[in-house]
């Protein structure tokens, strides 16, 4: 078995229901004339630190995902489309069996963990995550707060404002070494699954450190309608990666 160490996992198996979209899950809609997941593949198919880019989508949309990758992406021998999971999380945990199941896991292997609608991902970005995974055991994508964060326990009334400097937004990717990630998931009870909202909390909740990586302002995730013609405007603006 030949060793890989560094994976992209890209993760496509949402429904999209906030974009209110039947048809199909908004990672298969076009902005600037072709599929927004075609858009995430391309960055990290040109991106060399990684051994093999899986891609995770709902069953019945593989074959799909499969015949786009055909048409859009030359260079694909290191990509592999497989089933995503029930949650976000149960698809990066796919994601693990299938690298223990087919080229091993080792401590050293590396996911690198990103929504497949967030199509602005940088090469910048994607780089320094694997370095960072590799040097610390897991990294998170972030952008420093420009509101003020406001909390509020019972959604009525305000709580706290937290200093803004140490606030952020997450962004993704988040990497980890995978072995680790699965173990930590594992050692979770439901009840402490049932409150995760990213990966990133699998390695928190655990004390584990999480490092932080400099995202980008325009590393949107296309959530509702309104982000597809902020999408169409980031490329028609003569943005470039
Ligand atoms: N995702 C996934 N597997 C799931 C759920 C989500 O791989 N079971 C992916 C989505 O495809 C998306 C990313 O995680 O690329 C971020 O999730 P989100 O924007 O919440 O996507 P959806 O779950 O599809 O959207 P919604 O919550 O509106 O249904």
């Amino acid at each position: 078995m030949e060793r890989k160490d560094v994976y992209g996992v890209i993760l496509a198996g949402g429904k999209g229901t906030r974009m209110g979209n039947v048809e199909k899950p908004k990672q298969f809609m076009n902005v600037g004339g072709k599929p927004i997941i075609i858009h995430t593949i391309e960055k990290f198919a040109v991106c060399p630190g990684f051994d093999k880019v899986l891609v995770l989508s709902p069953k019945q949309w593989i074959k799909h995902t499969e015949d786009l990758i055909r048409r859009y992406i030359p260079v694909r021998d290191n990509i592999v489309v497989i089933e995503g999971g029930s949650t976000r999380n149960e698809t990066i945990m796919n994601s693990i069996s299938y690298i223990e199941k087919n080229d091993g896991l080792t401590d050293q292997t590396i996911i690198v963990t990103h929504d497949s609608v967030r199509p602005f991902v940088t090469h910048r970005i994607l780089e320094e995550n694997i370095e960072f995974a590799k040097k610390y055991g897991g990294c998170d994508t972030v952008i420093g707060a420009t509101d003020t964060i406001v909390v509020s326990q019972d959604n009525k009334m305000v709580t706290e404002i937290p200093e803004r400097s140490k606030m952020y937004q997450g962004q993704t990717p988040q990497s980890f070494r995978a072995k680790k990630l699965r173990d930590l998931y594992q050692s979770l009870s439901k009840e402490e699954k049932e409150i995760l909202t990213d990966a990133t909390k699998i390695f928190t909740i655990r004390g584990e450190n999480v490092y932080l990586v400099d995202g980008e302002v325009f590393n949107i995730k296309i959530t509702y309608p309104y982000d597809l013609r902020v999408a169409e405007a980031l490329l028609g603006g003569g943005y470039h990666a």
